[in-house]
């Protein structure tokens, strides 16, 4: 079994960051996305991993490197444009060769792992394979995760027939058949490589792995379905990511790495890496203050994850992610926020007294 992990995009949900980062390598409690899709694979026993990139390959590359610090082998496939999920399974062609291979969204966070989404496909398989049969009794050509939704309108959709197999799948319903949408983790079979081969672009002008998986269902193959019980997040834009960072901080236990001294207080979970600095501040967790960073006189309260080297002085921030090398200075308070690289959010004295703004493009600033 191979893995495949879709790391192009364009990821306009997420602008203004995915104007010059991957959103998959945005740190969720300090640990970029992507990681956690590479760890659930080499978990579940894969590690012949392939990638594919897009306009951040290089970055995507310079961040996960040959793939041996998980033990495992990565190969990078660049995608010249962001043409669709199925698009991703026919340019891997070459690298998937005829293996089974798990398919995951390099933006999706799960909280249950995938060893036993693909151990149960491994065995269905084993226990109704049969080289003649077709149909509904045979081994499964394909299996998809499905959770219960809200607002199916948002996402792939499953319709089951009358004796629970998927019959039908669309993407983005205005009149969705159910509320069971697609999780971005799929299982396929090389029988996959006829249906990406069949079918033609959507009316959005991508190839549609839902139109994919239909191509299977048409054409007699078997596609079984799980309903997912944990957490799922699909991270491609601000109030998923900061839930993500939500679910994943209430994971973590306590671990004071770094210094705090004997005017601050830390209280709960809370994550103090390697050579940050807590001074005359509290942290109130679950929260995570990356390496070398600096909190002082300040408030940082629960499901924050401040990543490397910011600096956080006379401030209050809550319920945000904030990037590499940022510096939050006289702010009270910050919340709901994602806070990209090297950014300087600060008071000033100057006259007249005034919001001064140097935002990027697609940016949103709520003032209190
Ligand atoms: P999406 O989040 O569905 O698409 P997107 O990244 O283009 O985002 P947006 O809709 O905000 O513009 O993609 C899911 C994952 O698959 C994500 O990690 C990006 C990746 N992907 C590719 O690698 N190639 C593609 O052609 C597409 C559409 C997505």
């Amino acid at each position: 079994m191979k893995g495949l992990i879709l790391s192009g995009g364009a990821g306009t949900r997420l602008r203004p960051i995915t104007h010059t980062s991957a959103k998959q390598l945005v740190p969720v409690a300090n640990k970029p996305i992507l990681f956690y899709g590479i760890e659930d694979m080499v978990e579940a026993g894969i590690t012949e991993i392939g990638i594919i990139t897009g306009e951040t390959g290089a970055e995507i590359r310079a961040a996960v490197g040959d793939g041996s610090r998980w033990g495992a082998e990565v190969t990078y496939i660049p995608q010249e444009q962001p043409l669709g999920l199925a698009h991703c399974v026919l340019i891997a062609r070459e690298f998937l060769g005829d293996d089974d291979f798990v398919m995951y969204l390099g933006d999706n966070l799960l909280r249950q792992g995938i060893t036993e989404f693909v151990e149960r496909f491994e065995s269905d398989r084993r226990a109704s394979f049969s080289p003649t049969l077709v149909g509904p009794a045979s081994a499964p050509s394909a299996q998809i995760l499905l959770a219960r939704v809200p607002d199916p309108q948002r996402f792939g959709v499953a319709e089951l027939g009358p004796d629970g197999e998927v019959v039908r799948l669309v993407e983005k319903p205005v009149e969705p058949p159910s509320d069971l949408a697609l999780v971005g983790v799929y299982l396929f079979d090389p029988s996959i490589h006829e249906a990406v081969a069949a079918i033609a672009p959507s009316p959005r002008g991508e190839l549609e792995i839902t139109d994919a998986i239909q191509w299977l269902i048409d054409h007699g193959h078997r596609v079984r379905h799980e309903v997912l019980e944990g957490w799922w997040k699909d991270t491609g834009k601000l109030q998923p990511l900061l839930e993500g960072n939500r679910l994943i901080l209430e994971t973590l236990d306590l671990d004071l790495r770094g210094r705090v001294d004997d005017r601050s207080l830390i209280d709960g979970r809370v994550v103090i890496e390697e050579g940050a600095e807590i001074v005359n501040s509290t942290v109130r967790g679950p929260a995570i203050i990356g390496e070398r960073t600096r909190v002082v006189d300040s408030y940082i309260g629960p499901f924050t994850s401040v990543y490397f080297d910011c600096e956080i002085v006379g401030s209050e921030i809550e319920h945000s992610v904030v990037l590499e090398q940022s510096r939050i200075v006289g702010i009270a308070r910050i919340a709901d926020s994602l806070i990209g690289k090297q950014v300087e959010v600060r008071r000033s004295e100057t006259r007249p007294r005034a919001t001064r703004l140097m935002v990027g493009d697609h940016s949103v600033v709520d003032l209190a």
